[in-house]
């Protein structure tokens, strides 16, 4: 597994969610669909925004997923999410998130990192408690998905937090 920055021939790969689709659009409350151009001028953006840090998940050169950082200077805070469309358990999660958070905290020198999960997501909590994140609150039915509402739950983690 290896941790690198998005190249644009990633768009594709973006595009096919893979054998795994319909359970990670749950899980990462996706509605939308998207085309190939919308994945390459999302790349794009990315490559050119200086408050987004974000890390291809690759496996042989595919890739699987990525992490990302979306930093506030003015608030030395970040916003992060990550997705796998496929690999899942093998620890590939738990190495981005810590990768992402060293940045954050050490190269960026920021305070806080959030993030939001749905209620269901029982393997993310359980990643993002053993990094450190605390619940601090839950967005009430923030997601609507085949008729029913799910809470989102906010984590954080600081700098200062003793992980
Ligand atoms: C959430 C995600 C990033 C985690 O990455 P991963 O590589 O699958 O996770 P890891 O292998 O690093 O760790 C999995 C851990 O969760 C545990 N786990 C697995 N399924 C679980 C479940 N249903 N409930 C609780 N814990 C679970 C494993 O036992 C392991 O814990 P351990 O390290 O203490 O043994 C990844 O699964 C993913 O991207 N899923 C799809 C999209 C998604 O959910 N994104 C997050 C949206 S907020």
């Amino acid at each position: 597994m290896e941790l690198v920055p998005l190249r644009m021939e990633f768009a594709a790969q973006i595009l096919d969610g893979g054998p795994h689709d319909a359970e990670v659009r749950k899980l990462t409350g996706s509605h939308a669909t998207f085309e190939l151009a919308d994945c390459e001028a999302y790349i794009e953006r990315t490559l050119n925004d200086p408050n987004r840090y974000t890390r291809a998940i690759t496996e042989d050169g595919k890739f699987l997923g990525e992490v990302v950082l979306t930093i506030n200077e003015f608030n030395r805070s970040a916003g992060l999410r990550i997705f796998l469309k496929d690999g899942f358990g093998k620890g590939y999660g738990m190495i981005a998130l810590k990768h992402a958070l060293d940045h954050a905290f050490n190269v960026r020198n920021l305070h806080r990192v959030d993030l939001e999960v749905y209620e269901f997501n029982e393997r993310a909590i359980h990643v993002y408690k053993k990094l450190g994140f605390r619940e601090e609150g839950r967005l009430r039915d923030a997601l609507l998905w085949e008729g029913e509402f799910y809470d989102a739950i906010v984590m954080s983690v600081l700098s200062t937090d003793n992980i």
